[in-house]
């Protein structure tokens, strides 16, 4: 683990809240911002003055390498209220570990987890009016690191800077969502960094999406970077296939994010009894269930998307329909995840964590 130089949290608060200027029924995801944010920077090795003050622009020389070889990385996470105004995090152990198993793929200072977990209850506890009640409402909670030394050598910087911004937001989807299988273009391959939060996988899928979307899709199931044979990821979310009863994922690996939405329905739909299969799944095999009648349904899995219901896949020209289903399991393991979220049941496997 990296070192820390000074662990105090420093606090700078805004003179006057945004909060009245915004309309929380008129969300656009990730375009509003709370007043705060938290900032950390690393230089001479180590991270140094942590940091909360007020959400803003900052400076920094157009020569950071970030902006020239993409070493950054990031997490998703989000913060619930329930009914009486109490505030919930969701496995936020899940995320510094693995925005850490990132940085360490991305040659970047891994970050402490003490002081990560200090500052995000810190700030999301300050900002926690920006927080709407209601299914579908939550802050989205976007921690990230940057490379920001300056210098286009292409070698790893010797400066960073850790950041927490948080937005409030309503469902990322509104509807079920079409999806087009990739033949030609991959998320990720073999020894790549597919398995990281880098900022860059992300960015490379806006191109090969952008062209799905001029064919009436919304997102693109990610095949095998070799043969384009097996189904891997759906847009930015991990992605499940219901065949007769069993739920099918495919396994993390190198080229597949270990999703905390992913795992956590893994081990929800393990408790209610449902049977699971963690393999590889090929799209012949979906074809050929669904030609059967045996594919009941499919779903990606995400913190953005919660669980992001799929209506239609194309695939060589020629889209499927699923059938819409009396005893569907995304829906029903969706409203158990979110009832664990927003505090609505108990929460037998203790991931809810309360800020306070
Ligand atoms: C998330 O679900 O947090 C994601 O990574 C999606 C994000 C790229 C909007």
């Amino acid at each position: 683990m990296s070192k820390i130089k000074t662990k105090e949290l420093h606090i700078e608060k805004v003179a006057t809240s945004r909060i009245h200027d915004v309309d929380f029924n008129d969300l656009v995801f990730g375009k509003t911002f709370t007043d705060h944010m938290f900032e950390c920077d690393y230089k001479d090795g180590a991270w140094q003055n942590p940091t909360i003050k007020p959400y803003g622009p900052m400076m920094m020389s157009p020569a950071a390498k970030v902006f020239h070889y993409g070493q950054a990385v990031f997490e998703g996470m989000k913060a619930y209220k329930d009914d009486t105004d109490n505030v919930f995090l969701f496995r936020p152990d899940q995320n510094i570990e693995r925005i850490n198993k990132s940085s360490k793929r991305m040659a970047i200072p891994e970050f402490p987890e003490d002081v990560f977990l200090d500052a995000l209850h810190t700030l999301v506890a300050m900002d926690k009016d920006w927080i709407q009640k209601g299914e579908g409402n939550s802050l989205y909670l976007r921690p990230f690191a940057i490379a920001t030394e300056v210098g286009v050598s292409a070698s790893p910087s010797n400066e960073y800077k850790f950041m927490i911004l948080m937005a409030p937001v309503q469902a990322y989807y509104k509807g079920a969502v079409k999806v087009l299988i990739a033949e030609k273009f991959s998320r990720s391959a073999a020894g790549g960094v597919g398995a990281a939060k880098a900022a860059g996988n992300y960015g490379a899928q806006f191109y090969p999406t952008s062209l799905a979307q001029e064919k009436g899709f919304q997102q693109i199931i990610w095949t095998d970077s070799n043969e384009h044979k097996y189904l891997e990821e759906a847009g930015t979310m991990n992605v499940f296939f219901r065949i007769n009863d069993t739920l099918i994922t495919a396994p993390v690996s190198d080229r597949i994010l270990d999703g905390v939405t992913r795992k956590s329905i893994l081990e929800m739909a393990k408790h209610n009894g449902i049977a699971i299969e963690i393999r590889k799944l090929s799209v012949d095999e979906l074809i050929a269930a669904k030609k059967q009648g045996s594919l009941k349904e499919i779903f990606g899995a995400g913190t953005a998307a919660v669980v992001s219901f799929i209506s239609h896949f194309g695939y060589k020209d020629i889209v499927y329909e699923l059938p819409e289903i009396q005893n569907s399991y995304a829906v029903s393991l969706k409203k158990q995840l979110m009832d664990l979220q927003y505090n609505k049941t108990k929460d037998p496997f203790g991931w809810r964590v309360e800020v306070k």
